[in-house]
């Protein structure tokens, strides 16, 4: 099967069996390995993309029902050399460990926060409730995403 979709703004082409999941067909097809494969089922988050302005599990996402999707990655997002707010807000309050679970994270809450940019603590601790992390405590992520915002509302 051929799908065209458009990946990170520009226009890309899938060729193969439609059952692949979009996570499998963005890390091997297209080498985005900013997306994590973790659990695989649904449970983890680790591997959230935005499909159409929505923030999914890619793992759950066969190929073949995106024909003409507009699929947003962890690299669609800001650059390496030019993290987005929430990404620095992260960085600064050194909350990563192993990061397996980050670039999930960024898309869930990246996409929370276009809904609800002054989100209260306990509003942000729902939003990532797909999202696990297996290493650091979930404090420092939410405080992480307060910083970023009374960051911003100062400016
Ligand atoms: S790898 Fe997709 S939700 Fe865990
Ligand atoms: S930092 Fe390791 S799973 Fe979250």
């Amino acid at each position: 099967m051929t799908v065209n979709l458009t990946l990170n703004g520009e226009i890309r082409t899938f060729f193969g069996d439609p059952r692949t999941s979009l996570l499998d067909v963005l890390r091997e097809t297209f080498r985005l390995t900013g997306t994590k494969p973790v659990c695989r089922e649904g449970f983890c988050g680790a591997c959230v993309v935005h499909i159409d302005g929505l923030a999914v599990p890619s793992c759950l996402r066969p190929i073949g029902l995106l024909q003409g999707a507009s699929v947003t990655t962890i690299e669609g997002l800001a650059q390496v050399d030019a993290l987005n707010a929430l990404q620095l807000a992260f960085k600064d309050q050194d909350v990563v460990q192993c990061g397996m679970c980050f670039p999930g994270m960024v898309m869930t809450l990246s996409k929370f926060q276009e809904t609800n940019p002054t989100p209260s603590r306990a509003e942000i601790k729902a939003a990532m409730i797909g999202n696990i992390c297996r290493c650091t405590g979930y404090e420092r992520i939410v405080d992480a995403v307060l910083s970023m915002q009374s960051r911003e509302n100062a400016q």
